[in-house]
């Protein structure tokens, strides 16, 4: 069964402003990119990276699109082969193998459609109307932050990227456009510590946080 890594590095980093595409910014020694390919390629049998334009192709490095979600889907598009599809965002170089192999397993035994490394949410969140005014306090017991890893049925997956591009321009992760299909989606209990790597505070973040695992 092919376990297919995609990874989504084609953004330009605008928030991070590096200079570079983000998932090239140095992050403790390496491209930022490095520490998730490492992690990915140990658990995957192919990788394929989605990069910005101006930036080397090949079988597994295809041109990345307008927004992420194009991106993904371009990705899998070079990958037919794939069966399971575990989609990694560049920008968080905290993933571990552990993870990856989790999000797998819980799509390979066949109940989920899809499975996304998610944290229990620590902050209360609120709904707030234009204006200001909150309008409920939602529960938090019920409440993860997704991350990813997130791993997909590829057929299914292929399917959901076929939504149109305004789905696909408004989708901040790909389980939702599985679930915008009747998918059945599933949480991967993960570490807060999984960051995703947007602005110069999470860069530094990260470093210390790769640094101190590197100690370990
Ligand atoms: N991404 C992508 N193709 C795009 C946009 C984003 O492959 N057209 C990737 C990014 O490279 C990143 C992930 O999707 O790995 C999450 O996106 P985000 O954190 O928003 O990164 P950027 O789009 O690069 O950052 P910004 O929005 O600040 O420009
Ligand atoms: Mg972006």
């Amino acid at each position: 069964m092919a376990v297919v890594g995609i990874v989504p590095a084609a953004g330009r980093g605008e928030r991070l402003g590096a200079g570079v595409p983000k998932a090239l910014a140095p992050c403790a020694g390496r491209p930022l990119l490095e520490w998730s390919l490492e992690v990915l390629e140990g658990v995957c049998d192919r990788v394929v990276v989605a990069v910005a334009p101006g930036e080397p192709l090949g079988p597994d490095r295809v041109r990345g699109g307008e927004v992420r979600s194009e991106s993904v889907r371009a990705a899998l598009a070079a990958a037919p082969e794939a069966r399971i599809a575990v989609v990694h965002d560049a920008a968080r170089p905290l993933v571990t193998r552990e993870l990856v192999e989790a999000c797998v397993a819980a799509v390979g035994g066949g109940g989920w459609d899809g499975a996304v490394a998610a944290a229990p949410v620590s902050d209360t969140v609120k709904e707030v109307a234009a204006g200001g005014r909150v309008e409920r306090t939602l529960d938090r017991r019920s409440l993860w932050a997704v991350q990813t890893p997130q791993a997909f049925r590829a057929d299914v997956l292929r399917r959901a990227l076929g939504a149109g591009a305004a789905a696909l321009a408004a989708a901040t992760d790909d389980a939702s456009l599985v679930e915008a299909i009747g998918g059945v989606v599933g949480v991967v209990e993960s570490s807060p510590e999984n960051i995703k790597v947007t602005r110069e505070i999470d860069l530094l973040l990260a470093e210390e946080l790769l640094r101190a695992r590197a100690a370990c």
